[in-house]
């Protein structure tokens, strides 16, 4: 685990409570590229967190293993997912046997991990014909405001920024592994929150999470202002893109 994803894990319960979790309509992608369903599948949710993903594909009838190397993240998955399996490890080093799995997933976690010993891995452990599916939800840039809040997060948080790797799975894995043939898809979805939601969910993105509160206040009172502007009823019209990657282990 890295420094930054430590630092993150100490705002596991904030996490917790404002992340917006993932649409129906992502679930039935990974359903289709893979051509299975999740009903009663043995699922690897590698990088849990505090089990957003691992809770919603049991819901759909999944065996789920969480494998999550955070202890703060753990601590929430525990008590928001009693009856989940879960074990301490990281995806370039996964704690479970071999051919074991229909899925492995990566919900946000696959930047933390080093490719060339997190896909071995995922493949070691994955069943003939079973699937890796990566992916990453974020605002959607195509909204206007929402890039325009982007830029200005950057501008003033260096350190700031929003999975840039995720278009880039599909790349990274057919370089490293030249056999391998990543589908890719861009899913988009739309919710409504109330400002302080969206704003709570802002200060879960990894460097706001850890940057020093005195440098985040500023720069969140900001945004309040900005938006308010936009939406003068309180309610943010938030659109999300999810980048999706999938891709099967060789039958032999
Ligand atoms: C943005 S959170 C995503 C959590 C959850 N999957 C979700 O969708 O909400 C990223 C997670 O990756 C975990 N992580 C950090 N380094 C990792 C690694 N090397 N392998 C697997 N997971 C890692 C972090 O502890 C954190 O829980």
């Amino acid at each position: 685990m890295t420094e930054l994803a430590r630092s993150s894990d100490s705002a596991a319960a904030q996490y917790a409570a404002a992340r917006p979790g993932y649409p129906p309509l992502l679930f039935d992608a990974v359903e289709v590229m893979a051509d299975r369903a999740f009903e009663g599948a043995h699922v690897i949710d590698v990088g849990a967190g505090t089990g957003i993903a691992t809770g919603l594909m049991r819901d759909r009838g999944a065996h789920v293993l969480a494998v999550e190397p955070g202890p703060g993240m753990a601590a929430q998955l525990r008590t928001a997912h009693p009856d989940i399996r879960l074990v301490q490890g990281d995806g370039d080093a996964l704690p479970v046997a071999s051919g074991c799995a229909d899925f492995v997933t990566y919900a946000q976690a696959w930047h933390w991990t080093e490719p060339t010993r997190s896909i071995p891995e995922a493949l070691r452990v994955l069943k003939p014909r079973g699937v890796l599916a990566l992916w990453w939800n974020a605002l959607d840039p195509a909204a206007a405001w929402a890039a325009e809040q982007e830029t200005r997060l950057r501008e003033r948080l260096p350190d700031y920024y929003q999975y840039g790797a995720a278009p880039k799975a599909p790349v990274i894995i057919k370089t490293l592994y030249d056999g391998l043939t990543p589908a890719f898809r861009r899913l988009q979805w739309s919710r409504e929150v109330t400002i302080d939601a969206h704003l709570a969910h802002l200060t879960t993105r990894s460097q706001l999470a850890v940057s020093d509160r005195e440098k985040a206040a500023p720069v969140l009172a900001e945004e309040r202002a900005v938006l308010l502007r936009i939406f003068p009823d309180g309610v943010v019209r938030e659109q999300y893109v999810i980048n999706l990657t999938a891709v099967r282990k060789p039958a032999r």
